[in-house]
């Protein structure tokens, strides 16, 4: 069976006052089904290839394939119709709209893929019923924990059944009983027919994943688990 998401030496050079190579001659793979956590030291490139799994950023070099279509780089708005029904992002400052309750921050996300409104209120109530945040749909994310934030951003997520899941520290801000919680969430997404890859600096929440992708300088320095 072909990976779902094949990287082929990426590369990524931050070029403005000093050279960075961010990346260098990344090959990966991603499997449906599988849950990827990707781990290293600060700078050593977790972020940027999350970016560039997510089309937000674009490789410098290189040659990107998901499902089998290949990623045209600088094709912004194929790759954001991509990114819209394809992938779910979640950060680690949650990136809620603070004007909008919870809610509204799920299903905007929804109805911007022009689906139907009652349709999309339903299937936001379920995703965040599941989430354990039934009773808190009006509330704005101000009046929210940080646990509470992430659960609604892991909700907008997933309201698009993405099937990809992408998560940068996803409980970098928060207490270790909020991130134990999140985490066991976020694991708890693993599906068939999903991929959710996750960047951390938390060894025990790495751990969870079934393939643990270290980084150095921008390199792969190990793989731990089938790809
Ligand atoms: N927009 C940018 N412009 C210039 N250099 C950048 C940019 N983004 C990242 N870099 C550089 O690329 C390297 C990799 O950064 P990246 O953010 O991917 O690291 P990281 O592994 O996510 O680190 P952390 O654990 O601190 O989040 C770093 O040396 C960083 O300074
Ligand atoms: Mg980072």
């Amino acid at each position: 069976m072909s990976s779902f998401i094949k990287f082929k030496k990426i590369n990524k050079i931050f070029d403005l006052k000093n050279k960075v190579r961010a990346l260098k001659n990344i090959n990966l793979e991603f499997n449906l089904g599988k849950i990827y956590s990707i781990v290293g030291p600060s700078g050593s490139g977790k972020s940027t290839l999350l970016n560039m799994l997510s089309l937000i950023d674009s490789p410098t070099s290189g040659h990107i394939k998901i499902n089998n279509q290949n990623i045209i780089i600088g094709n912004n708005n194929d790759n954001d119709n991509l990114r819209a029904s394809l992938i779910g992002i979640i950060y680690q400052n949650y990136n809620l709209l603070n004007d909008f309750t919870a809610i509204e921050n799920v299903t905007l996300a929804g109805l911007a893929l022009n689906k139907n409104r009652r349709q999309v209120l339903l299937d936001a109530k379920k995703i965040m019923s599941n989430l354990g945040l039934s009773k808190r749909f009006d509330h704005f994310p101000s009046e929210l924990s940080g646990g509470e934030n992430q659960r609604v951003a892991i909700a907008r997520a997933l309201i698009n059944k993405p099937k990809i899941i992408l998560a940068d520290e996803p409980t970098g801000n928060l207490d270790i009983a909020s991130a134990k919680n999140v985490f066991k969430v976020l694991i708890n997404l693993k599906k068939s027919n999903r991929i959710i890859i996750f960047a951390t600096h938390n060894r025990e929440f790495a751990n969870m994943s079934d393939c643990k992708i270290e980084m150095i300088d921008g390199n792969i320095k190990s793989i731990n688990g089938k790809l």
